[in-house]
């Protein structure tokens, strides 16, 4: 597919999406949402690829939605938009998904970090949800992530605030899984990402989806559910291959079927 506003490469079994809006520190603008949703979803359909990768070109990930064309909506325009469809799709993709932040994370690209599975930082980020200060508030999964991730008084002061903060703070809250200086961000993410592709993929996806049901799920009903999940997975020949390479003393070969 041609992209305007992202760039989209493959290397080995990954799948990489970079932003590349950098003039404006990669603002969000609907086209580029729907371009990122619909290379991810490319390279979910593709067989080759096993992890993806989101980062973004420039000085920023991305400094929140592009305020230019938001400036002109009203309520009925964004109804009959719809946009956070686009956006709902991304909790749809059953592979990995990770995230590497650098510059500035903001507003709808802090959203867009905190849609992904996991978040890695270079130590000069900084994150924050600055829709305060233009008297509009987060849209696309924010407060909703945010709490769930930090809980309540936390997220409601940084939300009030609109302030950003450092990525070691970040890393402090539980936001970022990895901090990395900011000239290895992109090779030491492509480096963890090249680890989780050796890995049965059938167990990395029914691991997400089972621990994605942590959070909306009882424990009761989150239990069963990653019950049906393991039994699953004793019908894959990755499991097959993983237990006799085990017991044969050798490296296993996982072929994700
Ligand atoms: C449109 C943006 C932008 C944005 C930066 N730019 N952020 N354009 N939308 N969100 C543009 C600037 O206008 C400028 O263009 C260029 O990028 C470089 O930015 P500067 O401001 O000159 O850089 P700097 O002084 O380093 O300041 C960086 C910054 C600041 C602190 C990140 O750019 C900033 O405050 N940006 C807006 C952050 C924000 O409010 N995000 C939340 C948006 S609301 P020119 O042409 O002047 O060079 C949101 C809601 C999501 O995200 C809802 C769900 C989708």
């Amino acid at each position: 597919a041609d992209y305007k506003y992202i760039q989209v490469e493959t290397k080995d079994q990954l799948g990489l999406v970079m932003l590349n809006r950098p003039k404006v520190l990669n603002a969000l603008n609907r086209q580029m949402v729907s371009e990122i949703v619909q290379a991810l979803e490319s390279f979910e359909q593709n067989d080759r690829i096993r992890v993806m990768v989101v980062y973004g070109n420039g000085r920023a990930f991305a400094a929140g939605a592009d305020i230019d064309e938001m400036a002109v909506d009203n309520p009925v325009s964004l109804e009959l938009l719809n946009q956070f469809t686009e956006w709902d799709r991304l909790s749809l993709l059953k592979k990995p998904v990770i995230c590497a932040v650098h510059g500035f994370a903001l507003g709808g690209g802090f959203e867009l970090a905190l849609a992904c599975d996991l978040l890695f930082a270079a130590e000069d980020t900084k994150f924050g949800f600055p829709e305060v200060n233009l008297a509009v508030m987060p849209g696309a999964g924010g407060t909703q992530r945010l709490t769930k991730l930090i809980g309540k008084t936390l997220a409601l002061e940084w939300l009030w605030s609109g302030e950003m903060r450092e990525a070691g703070e970040a890393s402090r809250l539980g936001i970022v899984n990895k901090l990395f200086p900011k000239e290895v961000l992109i090779e030491e993410t492509i480096k963890y990402a090249q680890m989780l592709s050796k890995k049965p993929p059938l167990s990395l996806r029914l691991i997400k989806e089972s621990v994605s049901k942590a959070v909306d799920y009882s424990l009761y009903e989150g239990m069963q559910f990653e019950r049906k999940n393991f039994y699953l997975l004793f019908a894959s020949e990755d499991q097959k291959e993983g237990m006799n390479a085990f017991i044969e003393k050798r490296k296993a070969n996982f072929k994700g079927r």
